[in-house]
């Protein structure tokens, strides 16, 4: 048994939809959340640049001492997770990566489309993970930094919200996909309203389920699951805290009053 907080970091809010997953599959678990909403968004950023950034988040969650740490972004796992797991060989890290291999096995029309950030689907590591679950399928990987910017600045409903979806997933459309693979951590937010624009016939994936059950696994293997009556949530954010608290009361609908603390890195 270990009661430590998983920490749990992304370039500002979107990682918060891995972390409602986590903590609905896992309940007796506390967390720490750092979001490093003043440096989003990271997809327009080279590998290096996220990788000192990825780097001064965990540092900070390392002085809360969690357990084990979430990279609750795709574009930094897909740019440096092996040499964060380098630079921090005492703690795992879980990485979160677009959803390509349950598309690769749910698709029925062979036609996938990912929507990432640039850095995402410009990254080797996309490549690859195409070529080992999807090989039989044409795939169309959409990049976009247009999105996130918006729900930074808890614009979930706008109508340069709906217009911006609009224009990014008319190029799915056309292309007759029938699965569309969420490669950011911030578009579940906007999920309904995607799901609106493509109709019912399309399935969105997103890897919320599988990061919370790699992280089940992993604390269960160790045996290092909590088990607190009652779990302490800690967020922090680089940006800010009422944006922030926006986001996480409207969209993820935890009832309890939830407080996010300001800090710089
Ligand atoms: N939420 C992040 C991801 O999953 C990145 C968003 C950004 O900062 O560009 O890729």
């Amino acid at each position: 048994m270990n009661n430590k907080p998983i920490g749990i970091l992304d370039s500002g809010l979107g990682g918060l939809t891995i972390w409602h997953e986590i903590v609905q599959q896992l309940p007796h678990e506390s967390t720490v959340y750092i979001g490093d909403s003043a440096n989003t968004p990271y997809g327009v950023k080279s590998p290096e640049e996220i990788f000192e950034l990825a780097r001064k988040c965990i540092e900070f969650l390392l002085t809360k001492e969690v357990k084990l740490i979430v990279t609750a972004c795709n574009s930094i796992t897909v740019s440096c997770v092996d040499q964060l797991r380098e630079a921090y060989p005492a703690i795992p890290i879980v990485g979160t990566v677009p959803a390509i291999k349950p598309a690769g096995e749910q698709t029925k029309n062979k036609r996938i489309g990912i929507l990432a950030t640039t850095r995402t689907t410009t990254s080797d590591y996309q490549t690859e993970l195409i070529n080992q679950f999807a090989s039989d399928c044409t795939v169309l990987s959409h990049g976009t930094d247009g999105i996130v910017p918006l729900i930074e600045r808890g614009e979930l409903a706008s109508a340069e919200m709906t217009a911006t979806l609009e224009r990014e997933l008319a190029p799915f459309q056309e292309e007759g996909i029938d699965t569309l693979v969420l490669g950011c951590t911030h578009f579940p937010f906007v999920k309904v309203q995607m799901q609106k624009i493509l109709g019912s016939s399309v399935t969105i994936l997103d890897s919320s389920e599988a990061i919370a059950r790699r992280v089940t696994f992993l604390l269960e293997q160790s045996n290092s699951l909590a088990s607190v009556p009652k779990p302490e949530y800690a967020f922090f954010t680089t940006g800010n805290a009422a944006i922030a608290k926006k986001i996480l009361h409207a969209t993820i609908k935890r009832s309890e009053t939830v407080v996010v603390t300001e800090v710089s890195l």
